[in-house]
This record gives C-alpha cells, structure tokens and sequence, in this order.
C-alpha cells in the first residue's frame, strides 16, 4: 500500500504544529523570566526600585524598565500589569516623572478601594518586585512649539501627568508664563507640594495656586475667568475628577475657547440618563443576548449579563477592550462620535448603543 504525498496545505499545517513552541512568544517569555524577572522578548517590564508614600492614599512608584522601553512623551500614559489571584489585571496611569536615558519611570497612584489593581498595589507594592508595562501612549501632550502663556488645571491625582509636563519644560529652560492651579481637598492631600516648590527655582514664570475644598469650599469652574483674567490669551491643559471637568469645557465652550482647552480623562463619564432606555444587544461569538441599559457602558452591561470582555483602565485608555460592533450604532462618551457603520470597533467602557446592536463578543 503506498501512502499519498502530503498536499501543501496539510504540509504547512504541519511544519506550523512542528514549530509552535518555537514561536510561542508567551513561552518564550515565562522561560526567559524564570532566568531574570526583566528578560523577555520584546514585552516592556520594569523592577520597582522605591515606593514613597506621597500622601495617606497616594504613593509613588519608581520603575526601572527593561531595554525594550521604547521612551515617552510628557503628559503619556503606561498601562502596568500585576497578577492577582492568578488573573493577569492591568490598570492605566500616567507617567509623572520619566528618564528615558536612565530608563527610570515614576508613576503616581491613588489607591481607589475596591478596585483590584490600585487596592492590591497599595497593599503589596514593594521595591524589589517585578510588574508588566505597556510602552508609553496617549496624546495629552502639550503643542509645539509650547505657548508663552499656559494654564495648568489639576484636580486631585490630575497632576500626574502635568507633573511629567512641568519637569520637561524645565529641563528644556522654558521662560514661559505658567499659572498651575491645583485643587485638593486639604493641605495634607495636596501632592508634589515639596517638589513644585524646587521646580519653580527652574521655572522662574511657575506661579502655583493651591485650592484646598476643606478650607474654602469647591471652586466653581464658572469662576475661573475671574481668577485668571487674560484666560482668553492661554493655552490651558485640564486633568481632573470627570464632573469638574465637565464643568470647565462648559465654561470654556461658553467663551469659545474649546479649542485652546486640552483634556485628559481618568474615568469615563457616566452615561446619560434617559427614562426606559433598553438596547438589544447581540453577543455574536457567545450566542448570548443582554440589555444595556440606562445609565450603563456597553462594558458594565455585557459584565452584567455574565459575560467577560477584557478591559484595561475602563476609561477610554488603554483600547483593551476594542471590541467589533457587526451592526447598529453606538456613541463613544469621551469623543460624542456616532459609530453608524458595520464592523467598526468601538470601545466598550467608553460606549453606549443608540440602536440595538450585534458585537463580536
Ligand atoms: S478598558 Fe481601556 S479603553 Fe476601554
């Protein structure tokens, strides 16, 4: 009996069998870190080198990151990946300090109670350990060439990011105009305090305003064009909780300023509230049908049906859970853009439907 010739399709089938384990970047990479934490093929990972605590639920973490780091701009965010009880999570925060020559990274974290990846951090952070990162990204980055005159805008742990910013601009001898108004809830919240006061030797046009909610009150975003009387004439970049920040792009849309307003969000904005909304959703891939339902992300209602898309910062970051919408329409909360079209991927933390829906999940 003879045996017919292997056709080219089952012959490349089985050289791809024969040389999967080579090609397993994933293997290769648990090989190589059971030789050295920081070795990997490619993928970013970082050893803490020190924790400092920088206020009662805020600390920093100083990174040294493996020679896959590929640099960042001022203003980027890295995701950061720890394991937690077996499950591989991953939170987004910004850089708030970053070497690129030294590959030495800070990234500063307010620990949110409940939620997995700044809790467990909190708990168990220690210089020594090991965590995954995404290469930089984002696009919080301020114009070149930089304005003379800058508004710097951060609510609580929003001056992370403007943290990175202003140590940049020292570093390159900017001579601007900056006016940093930063809003805490106390004196003993107020973050870098110490460290503002040493750049503002390096930046003599630094002038530092601090908003402390426990002594005077919240500060009404309508009151700023009162405060900062040639606002009109700055450029201003914005990060801070979602309602406050709401509450500045209504007063900078109000004197046509949209555009000279730079924004970077750290958790979604909520959807609105509309009386009896329910969509349809059909899960292609899970052959599950759910409702989303008012007041919902398309991401907490699958979560809600049981199901398990994969997310990352859950605030229209990280794009971890891009997921492919087949039909209908959906509208991303950060941007208000309507996604009309089939097979279109949409974010599903920062997304809501506007018809029913048929997803690739
Ligand atoms: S989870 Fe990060 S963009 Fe949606």
């Amino acid at each position: 009996m003879t045996t017919a010739p292997p056709s080219a399709f089952s012959a490349r089938k089985l050289l791809r069998e024969a040389v999967r384990p080579v090609a397993d970047r994933q293997a290769w990479n648990r090989l190589l870190q059971g030789m050295h934490p920081l070795w990997t093929l490619g993928q970013v990972r970082a050893r803490i080198v020190k924790r400092v605590e920088e206020s009662d639920d805020t600390f920093s973490l100083w990174l040294r990151v493996n020679r896959h780091w590929n640099g960042h701009w001022p203003g980027q965010h890295v995701a950061l990946g720890v394991e937690i009880d077996g499950v591989q999570r991953q939170r987004v925060f910004s850089l708030s300090l970053a070497d690129d020559a030294k590959r030495i990274l800070r990234v500063t974290i307010r620990r949110q109670p409940g939620e997995g990846v700044t809790d467990w951090l909190h708990r168990h952070a220690r210089a020594g350990q090991t965590v995954d990162l995404s290469q930089a990204g984002g696009q919080f980055l301020l114009p070149a060439p930089v304005p003379d005159r800058l508004l710097m805008i951060a609510g609580g742990s929003g001056i992370t990011p403007i943290m990175a910013m202003l140590h940049d601009l020292a570093e390159r001898g900017h001579g601007g105009d900056i006016i940093l108004l930063q809003l805490c809830r106390s004196a003993s919240q107020r973050l870098f305090a110490d460290e503002l006061t040493a750049l503002q030797a390096r930046l003599p046009g630094l002038k530092t305003v601090a908003h402390a909610s426990a002594v005077s009150g919240r500060l009404a975003a309508t009151s700023l064009p009162e405060q900062v009387r040639d606002l009109a004439r700055r450029h201003t970049v914005l990060c801070g909780p979602a309602a406050f920040m709401a509450d500045v792009e209504a007063v900078w849309a109000d004197l046509g300023q949209s555009d000279r307003l730079q924004r970077e969000h750290f958790s979604a904005p909520r959807p609105p509230t509309v009386p009896g909304l329910a969509r349809r959703v059909v899960a292609v891939d899970s052959e599950q049908v759910f409702t989303q339902k008012n007041n919902l992300t398309l991401l907490e209602a699958a979560e809600g049906a049981g199901l398990a898309p994969k997310f990352g910062c859950r605030a229209g970051l990280c794009r971890t859970c891009l997921c492919k919408k087949h039909s209908g329409s959906v509208r991303n909360l950060l941007t208000g853009l309507v996604s009309t079209r089939p097979d279109e991927w949409v974010q599903l933390c920062v997304s809501v439907a506007e018809t029913d829906l048929e997803l690739s999940l």
